[in-house]
């Protein structure tokens, strides 16, 4: 059993307070970026490299990075689920760094990795992934494979990916077919097992999309599955704003909860960085999870912006 950051698990276990402390944050498009060889140019990056010096530099800080990863440990949660957009344009020396600020946060088994299309910019970026941060996206016995499932007390975290090479100027994630039914599969067995589902999943997948070229392609496929299966919380960066909505579930309603970008700078143009704590009471039969949301605030320190609880009442 992983010994997580704080006591909450070992508490669980006492079966004194069930209570389970989950933190997500996501996007932290890590900077700056490396100088890319000329031959690394010839793609999609060379538009990705100019915009990161044109203007994502200045909006993605590693000051602001350091200070909401600080205050999440301080909030010393039992588990920390990244929803990818790790990297910028995908070189390998950013997957390496990638990997060091994985550890910085947590040993593999405490911390859940699914990746964004940032993280598969071009085809080549899924050997430097696969080599750097498969010990954060591997499931219980050692599965490679999406959905990867992890369970921790009372939660049962499903990873899923999206991310796909995709052409210049589009940030689409395709999940997949295959992938679809097995998580819909995997999402029965651990309802069965009355488990607290937690699926994290880079793009949001709720109707209608933010934007066309932005969107899940098969998230109405997606949507099907959790309506079948059930689920009790879907998670998800990529948007980069803190976001709430609902999907349908099987009888009752699923949040779908999104973070912004964890390194965002106050700016007039996005939404300054910040993550969700959920603490989850999984008595058998009767959850609750509070969600609180933490982020910059203008005074630059890291505080509460928002406080509430979810619920799974089926929509009116
Ligand atoms: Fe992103
Ligand atoms: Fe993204």
């Amino acid at each position: 059993m992983s010994r997580g950051f704080g006591n909450h698990g070992l508490v669980y276990q006492g079966l004194v307070n069930p209570m389970f402390v989950l933190a997500h944050l996501s996007d932290p498009h890590l900077g700056p970026l490396p100088r890319p060889p000329m031959s690394a140019l010839a793609s999609k990056r060379l538009l990705g490299y100019l915009n990161w010096q044109r203007s994502r530099r200045a909006v993605h800080r590693a000051d602001v990075l350091d200070a909401i990863v600080r205050d999440l440990r301080g909030a010393r949660p039992d588990h920390v689920a990244v929803t990818g957009d790790l990297v910028n344009i995908a070189l390998a020396p950013e997957f390496e760094r990638a990997r060091h600020w994985l550890e910085s946060l947590g040993a593999p088994a405490d911390v859940s990795l699914v990746p964004g299309n940032h993280d598969a910019y071009v085809r080549a970026a899924a050997l430097h992934r696969d080599r750097h941060w498969t010990p954060y996206m591997t499931g219980d016995g050692g599965a490679v494979t999406f959905p990867y499932v992890r369970r921790r007390g009372p939660v049962a975290l499903v990873g899923l990916t999206t991310a796909v090479a995709t052409p210049p100027f589009m940030a689409t994630g395709r999940l997949g077919a295959g992938q679809i039914a097995r998580t819909q599969a995997v999402l029965a067995e651990l309802g069965a097992a009355r488990l607290f589902r937690v699926v994290m999943i880079h793009h949001p997948p709720v109707a209608p999309p933010a934007s066309r070229h932005k969107r899940l392609v098969d998230a109405a496929e997606f949507r099907r599955a959790v309506a079948a299966a059930g689920c009790e919380l879907v998670i998800h960066g990529h948007d980069h704003v803190f976001a709430r909505g609902t999907i349908a579930g099987a009888g009752a309603a699923v949040p779908v909860i999104g973070v912004p970008s964890a390194s965002a700078s106050a700016g007039a143009r996005h939404q300054a960085a910040g993550y969700n704590l959920y603490r989850i009471d999984a008595a058998p039969g009767a959850f609750t999870c509070e969600v609180v949301s933490r982020g910059l605030v203008a005074t630059g320190a890291i505080a509460e912006r928002d406080r509430f609880e979810l619920s799974w009442r089926r929509p009116e």
